[in-house]
């Protein structure tokens, strides 16, 4: 298994009880996404490469550092959108690159509609942004892609993931290291009566990201 880090932050771990309750509303929710998925990325860009650089400060010259490498931000369509813009701020340097991705509601099979990467990799370290890793489907297939692009090292940042998806990244990919903000229990079964959720939902989560960002569920 690849390095998988579940944050306790005190502030994520706040921001993330929020983002589950049912009546957050849309524009708090966004804003939750973004605070959350900047507070990951800080841990996850821990290793970044640098080089020497100096500068002259009003005083003196001073030693100092920049970042190396080209980094790429890679929001899986759509409910990844909500966590660009935070992370962008902090390395507005980093390209951002779009893969659609929807997940077939039978048979939960990542299904891809989206995807203008050029013929050959610009970047060396691609951060994969998508708030849910339920089956875990969607994020494997999502590194598949890169790893065929010739990315050099990828990391996925995600809000919430179930033990399934965990297992089927990892197993999958296991030099993609797992960033989440919790860790749940399981994904929902197939339903057994009218009113129960519908099958491969993470328990309790957060519900549907992508409707709850987006005012669409
Ligand atoms: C959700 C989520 C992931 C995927 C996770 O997207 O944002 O991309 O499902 O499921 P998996 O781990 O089982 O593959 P969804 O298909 O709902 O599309 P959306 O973001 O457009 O709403």
């Amino acid at each position: 298994m690849g390095r998988i880090v579940v944050s306790s932050h005190p502030l994520i771990r706040h921001k993330v009880t929020l983002l589950r309750d049912h009546t957050t509303e849309s524009r708090k929710f966004r804003d939750l996404i973004r605070e959350i998925t900047i507070l990951l990325a800080y841990e996850a860009t821990a290793d970044l490469r640098l080089t020497p650089l100096t500068v002259q400060t009003p005083l003196a010259e001073a030693q100092g550092e920049e970042l190396t490498e080209r980094i790429g931000l890679v929001p899986v369509l759509r409910a990844g959108l909500g966590m660009v813009n935070g992370i962008w701020e902090l390395m507005p340097q980093a390209e951002v690159w779009h893969i659609g991705l929807y997940r077939d509601e039978k048979t939960l099979q990542p299904v891809e509609y989206y995807n203008r990467l050029p013929e050959k990799s610009t970047v060396q370290v691609c951060l994969v942004l998508d708030p849910m890793l339920a089956t875990g489907g969607s994020a494997a297939a999502t590194v598949d892609i890169l790893k065929r692009w010739g990315a050099g090292r990828i990391k996925y940042l995600g809000i919430i993931g179930a033990p399934e998806g965990v297992r089927t990244l990892s197993e999958a990919h296991p030099d993609v290291e797992i960033y989440l903000a919790a860790l749940d229990k399981r994904l929902t079964p197939e339903p057994q009566k009218p009113g129960d959720p519908p099958r491969g939902f993470i328990l309790p989560g957060l519900g549907d990201a992508g409707d709850r960002q987006f005012g669409t569920g």
